[in-house]
């Protein structure tokens, strides 16, 4: 990696070398911190193979049951509150690094755990560290990403999400045969020791450092990252971008910036409660109501499902520095409010499980179009750097909020409204999330964070990178 910063013809050999090096570097980079997501994934959806289990081994009631599957996701809204001030102050590396040694430690403590309460202190832990992941890799990766794909490297983040909950289901099943609960979790700790050893090396983000003042090292970073000539014209537009005043929580409330801060509220609170969760956690006790004639059946029909949710996350990539995030968006939740009329109504018809099964893969591919990678690109994306950390903590905050209370009441949703009617109201908030989207986010495609940062601030500015 160089040190120096590079001789300036920019024709030369030299510069076409370091230009390429760069570009390993950002790939590098990307790969590594998606295992962040990767972790993400997995640690949220290996819980369900493991219930069963965990039930006879601790011999659990039903409610310490829930308190034990659900206690991971409090622990990342802890994770996620804290996510923003840490990486702020600290750095997107070193929380990074933190948080893979985090991961590694308590995934073991919790395969080692030897009751509930051993194990809920572990999980909460195991919880905190997705909270804080899911803020710092989509961050890092915004931050370190050229502006032409930004969209793509960014929602590798998304895709490893949807990696780790397919391994987790499969894992699951093959260690099911032997009771092997506890290799459940353990098993966490190697993608931890990966994103350990590749933040051990990889640089810090360049915006960061720019904003703690450290001009030679965000310089010598942006070079490092494959910027060449446009290195010095990157920083100076970042270091403009700063010029403000550091602003505290209630700045995020200011005008300028309360638009953005609301849009991403708003797009975390709506990806979940359109109800991805409750087919990602629930889809063979979904199946299985549908009609579905075995449990081993529907288990393997979830497992197509999360196959489905990596194949069309992959294709997202593809298409989101082309045509857009609005776009993406748009398309998506169209399609997602469609097939949850649909399966609502194959559940009001009684209609055959295959149908509901075929609806669902049809909901997953709609949400890992649009609103599943999307959402975490814009908000990793749309925020001002000298917010950036403290507005992204309020919107995953908001995720993991409404992922609680909706994994946690869809039971007695379907209880209280029957699967058609639950469906139908998903389908109702997906059109709500089709309007939001329709008046309120922007286009950022191809635009430098700190164009977006202008177009807050109503500046007009549209630079493209
Ligand atoms: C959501 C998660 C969800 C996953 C499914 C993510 O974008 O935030 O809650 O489980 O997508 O692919």
């Amino acid at each position: 990696m160089t040190d120096q910063l590079p001789a300036s013809n920019p024709g030369s050999p030299v510069r076409a070398g370091i230009r390429n090096a760069g570009r390993g570097t950002v790939i590098l980079t990307a790969a590594v911190a998606a295992v962040g997501g990767l972790l993400f994934g997995y640690d949220t959806s290996v819980i369900s193979g493991a219930m069963l289990f965990l039930r006879s081994d601790f011999h659990l009631s039903s409610a310490q049951l829930e308190f034990a599957v659900g206690i991971a996701l409090a622990g990342a809204l802890v994770g996620s509150a804290v996510a923003g001030y840490s990486t702020d102050r600290w750095g997107r590396r070193t929380v990074l690094l933190g948080t893979g040694i985090g991961f590694g430690l308590f995934s073991v403590f919790s395969g080692l755990s030897w009751g509930l309460v051993s194990f809920s202190v572990a999980r909460f832990f195991v919880g905190a560290c997705i909270g804080v992941a899911s803020l710092v890799t989509p961050l890092y990766l915004a931050e370190m990403s050229p502006a032409r794909i930004r969209g793509a490297l960014v929602s590798l983040n998304q895709l490893a999400i949807t990696v780790g909950i397919v391994v987790a289901y499969f894992v699951d099943y093959a260690l099911a045969a032997g009771r092997d609960w506890r290799w459940m979790f353990i098993t966490a700790v190697f993608p931890a020791i990966i994103l350990v050893a590749g933040m051990l090396v990889l640089p810090e983000s360049p915006r960061w450092l720019a904003r703690k003042g450290d001009r030679e090292r965000a310089l010598r970073g942006f070079y490092r990252l494959g910027r060449g000539d446009e290195a010095e014209a990157e920083l100076r537009e970042v270091e403009q971008a700063l010029q403000e005043e550091e602003e505290g929580f209630l700045g995020l409330f200011r005008s300028g910036f309360r638009m953005a801060v609301l849009v991403g509220v708003g797009l975390a609170i709506l990806q979940q409660i359109s109800g991805i969760n409750t087919i990602i956690y629930y889809s063979p006790e979904i199946l299985r109501i549908s009609g579905y004639p075995s449990a081993k059946a529907a288990i393997l029909a979830a497992a197509v499902i999360g196959v489905a949710n990596v194949l069309v996350t992959v294709l997202s990539i593809f298409l989101v520095d082309r045509l857009g995030r609005r776009f993406l968006l748009l398309s998506g939740t169209a399609g997602m409010t469609a097939a949850l009329a649909l399966i609502g109504y194959a559940f009001y018809r009684q209609a055959a499980g295959a149908v509901v099964f075929y609806e669902m893969i049809g909901y997953v591919v709609f949400f890992g179009i649009g609103l599943g990678p999307v959402m975490w690109l814009l908000i990793s994306e749309i925020y001002p750097t000298k917010i950036r950390g403290k507005a992204m903590s309020l919107a995953t905050l908001s995720v993991w909020g409404a992922n609680w209370l909706v994994a946690g009441t869809f039971l007695s949703l379907i209880h209280a409204a029957g699967p058609a009617g639950t469906f139908w109201i998903f389908g109702f908030i997906c059109i709500l999330a089709f309007v939001f989207c329709l008046v309120f986010v922007p286009e950022t495609k191809g635009k430098t964070l700190e164009a977006i940062e202008a177009h807050w601030r109503g500046l007009g500015h549209d630079s493209t990178a």
